[in-house]
């Protein structure tokens, strides 16, 4: 099923502010990918093989890319920032990997899930060793601020995940909850990518606020709309399976929009499959004929476009540069995206 409101208005021949990100960023990001590849040697051959099939697939690379811009932004120095970026994106893979053994995921970055490639265990352990690897490559940026904020976000993260666990598959699950869980899981790391390169640079505590702040916001618009994503997208584009939330019983926002309109039917319909995740063939269909009816994937990107508004809204006291105005576009990009 495709929904006209989720996909993007974005042609395929028209460059989007993250290909112009990283087409002004290229040097830098090229110095980060020497350090990716380089950090995940290691003499037991699995670690490498695991890395390099989930890393060599690609990914958007937005949050190196969100690092890189904002160290631009303030002139950091960039020897310790290249490490910094690669260790974000090291801590996303990781988190990646657990994530896909927790959901039992089939597909990503348009490719089989590596759990099922080589196996729930050794996703994790894989998972673990980028991670603390991210941990190495954070020491070198020498600040221990720099170092409150990474590992404040990753304990963030897995505590999000954790609740998410939680929060699965029990119907009053509110959008309080949600948020809650969002904004550890996902904007977390956003708003530390975003965050470390002003800190490193010396910047004063309200700028540096401001850019925690957009990367906050954007990080929490970005889950929600692949939230939105996960019912609605063109799954070849998305290159992860559509309808996963709903299989394992995901509280996200297009279904606590429905349940909050759902009628006494609906609602025992939505706690069979959702809370006793007793699902048949067709009901994926069903809650999405309900999703529709309801309009809650519109909910959905009107919310995530409020975070976005004010993720903008947070530059406005930076110093104009074509950087911050593609930072800008890509909060507008973030929401008509389809992958
Ligand atoms: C996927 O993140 C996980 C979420 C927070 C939704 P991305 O959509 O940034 O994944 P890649 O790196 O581009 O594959
Ligand atoms: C992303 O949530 C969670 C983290 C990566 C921490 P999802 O479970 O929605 O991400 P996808 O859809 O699997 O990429
Ligand atoms: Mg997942
Ligand atoms: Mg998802």
């Amino acid at each position: 099923m495709q929904n006209q409101a989720v996909q993007s208005n974005v042609k395929p021949e028209t460059k989007t502010p993250l290909d112009a990100l990283s087409k002004l960023l290229e040097h830098d990001m090229q110095q980060v990918n020497t350090l990716i590849t380089e950090n995940m040697q290691s003499n037991v051959p699995l670690i490498p093989k695991l890395a390099e099939y989930l890393i060599s697939a690609g990914g958007k690379r937005i949050r190196p890319l969100l690092t890189l811009a904002t160290a631009q932004m303030c002139d950091s120095p960039m020897d310790k920032v290249y490490p910094l970026a690669a260790a974000v994106e090291f801590i996303h893979t990781a988190t990646l990997l657990h994530d896909d053994v927790v959901d039992e995921s089939h597909e990503r970055r348009g490719k089989k899930a590596a759990n099922l490639v080589f196996g729930n265990q050794a996703s994790v352990l894989v998972g673990d060793f980028l991670f603390s690897k991210s941990f190495q490559m954070m020491v070198q940026s020498e600040s221990l601020d720099v170092l409150n904020i990474l590992s404040e976000a990753s304990a963030t993260i897995a505590q999000g995940e954790v609740l998410q666990l939680i929060t699965t598959n029990d119907i009053e699950t509110s959008m309080d909850n949600y948020l809650e869980v969002i904004k550890s899981k996902t904007a977390a790391l956003f708003s530390a990518a975003c965050e470390v390169a002003p800190l490193l640079a010396g910047q004063d505590a309200d700028t540096v606020r401001a850019y925690h702040n957009y990367g906050l916001n954007l990080g929490i618009a970005f889950q929600m709309i692949d939230d939105a994503l996960d019912y609605a997208a063109d799954q070849k584009q998305l290159g992860k399976e559509i309808g996963d939330d709903f299989k394992e019983g995901k509280m996200t926002a297009p279904v606590i929009y429905a349940l909050e309109h759902a009628n006494d039917e609906e609602r025992t319909f939505w706690q069979r499959t959702l809370s006793y995740k007793k699902q048949e063939s067709g009901d994926l269909e069903h809650a999405l004929q309900l999703i529709t009816k309801h309009n809650t994937l519109e909910q959905t990107i009107d919310s995530a476009k409020h975070y976005a508004q004010a993720a903008e809204q947070s530059l406005h006291q930076l110093p104009a540069s074509e950087i911050k105005s593609l930072l800008s576009d890509l909060t507008d990009f973030i929401i008509t995206r389809n992958f």
